[in-house]
């Protein structure tokens, strides 16, 4: 892959695609809750404009829903509000055109100057971005392009999708691969070609069916493979035990069952909780204790591992040499629920090796423990990109990154 050091970027008008898909408090009011996204786009935006580019922020937010532009962007999210605190954060203005690839981008594009920046209005208000029709999306980039004289791929976190921002596009301008997306791949590449030993992963969230593939690719990597959160309900059920009302996959236990024994056969070890924090029901102040897991009361639910899990955890971190994470152990935006995740995050942050905080809400939950972002080695941008690199899946925007001009 070509790095932006390849590109006489001075004066050009470049379409930087970057992954600022933060999340947001939908609930209340609306605003940004972890900018760990927009942070991690700004040395490439900041080297591009220093070098005199005329930079065209690309990005998504969310899932809109609806049949055209203006459906979608009635029902938001805008990227208007992330374009603001990237204007904050970089301590200059920032152009924001309120369309993608209409009059507004028109606008905004043709009249920057030279390390002038702009953000276009939220790429997936178009539906043809995530068109599984490759005409259609096609289309759309060709419309996009005219924008641009050449095209950057900093946007790790969207590279596992086959969008047009980030498959399509590339093939029609001169492009190159931002540093963000280069270090997330070295680092990736380091947990699968020969990792230090004890290599040790820790898997957490909400589906085994999201993860299973990775677990299997990884039996013949990792020695030890930790599980918690709420995908280890659909382990303990498939060991037999009661999960009352936790959340449960319960088509996915044979899969389980099969990635079990296949983790016997190589020798890798999987760690289950040995205790668990069992709700009355999913709230914030609900009532809860803490239950060793062959005593799960059947009207309760999951919400954390238990304390003798965070040890049994711990000490199997102590002597890791090479350690992935990725998903939170138990509910940690409630503070009852969260010592789970916190307990992994600091035994993380005393392993002597590298450490990869695999994307998403685990990147999420070391920011709102305050934890040094130093004291891990790599925190991850993509949580599903990740994931799917981990797999050996071929991610669409690398392909498009690796490949012409
Ligand atoms: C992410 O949040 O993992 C990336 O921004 C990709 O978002 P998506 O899962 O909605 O494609």
């Amino acid at each position: 892959m070509r790095s932006i050091d390849d590109l006489d970027v001075s004066g050009k008008r470049v379409l930087l695609r970057s992954d600022l898909n933060v999340p947001l408090d939908l609930k209340g009011s609306g605003a940004i809750t972890d900018d760990g996204r927009i942070r991690a786009s700004l040395p490439v935006i900041r080297k591009l404009s220093g070098r005199g580019a005329r930079v065209i922020v690309l990005a998504h937010l969310g899932r809109p829903k609806g049949a055209d532009f203006a459906e979608r962007a009635a029902g938001g999210p805008s990227l208007r509000p992330v374009a603001a605190r990237l204007g904050e954060l970089l301590g200059r203005p920032v152009a924001f055109a309120g369309d993608v690839a209409g009059p507004a981008a028109e606008e905004v594009t043709s009249s920057l100057g030279d390390a002038d920046v702009a953000v276009l209005e939220n790429v997936r208000f178009e539906p043809a971005e995530t068109s599984k029709d490759d005409a259609e999306r096609a289309a759309f980039a060709g419309r996009l392009a005219r924008f641009g004289e050449l095209y950057v791929g900093d946007g790790f976190g969207a590279v596992h999708r086959k969008h047009a921002s980030v498959y399509d596009l590339p093939g029609l301008l001169p492009h190159a691969a931002g540093d963000l997306v280069l270090a997330e791949v070295a680092v990736l590449r380091r947990l699968t070609e020969s990792p230090a030993r004890p290599y040790v992963v820790v898997l957490g969230g909400a589906k085994p069916s999201d993860k299973l593939a990775v677990i299997g690719n990884l039996l013949g990597l990792a020695d030890k493979v930790l599980i918690g959160g709420g995908m280890s309900y659909t382990f303990l059920a498939a060991k037999g035990y009661e999960v009352g009302n936790s959340l449960l996959e319960a088509d996915q236990i044979p899969q389980v069952r099969a990635v079990m024994a296949e983790a016997g056969r190589r020798g890798v070890e999987i760690v289950l909780p040995a205790d668990l924090v069992a709700a009355t029901h999913f709230a914030p102040d609900a009532a809860h204790d803490v239950v060793p897991v062959d005593a799960f009361p059947a009207d309760r639910e999951g919400v954390d591992i238990g304390p003798r899990t965070r040890a049994l955890f711990a000490s199997a971190l102590a002597d890791a040499a090479t350690v992935f994470w990725n998903g939170p152990l138990g509910v940690f935006e409630f503070p009852a629920f969260a010592a789970g995740t916190r307990a992994v995050a600091e035994a993380i942050t005393k392993v002597d090796g590298l450490t990869v905080v695999g994307g998403g809400d685990s990147a999420a939950a070391v920011r709102s423990f305050g934890l040094p972002e130093d004291a891990f080695g790599h925190i991850s941008t993509g949580g599903g990109a990740s994931l799917e690199y981990l797999e050996g899946k071929t991610l669409p925007g690398l392909t498009a990154l690796e490949s012409g001009s």
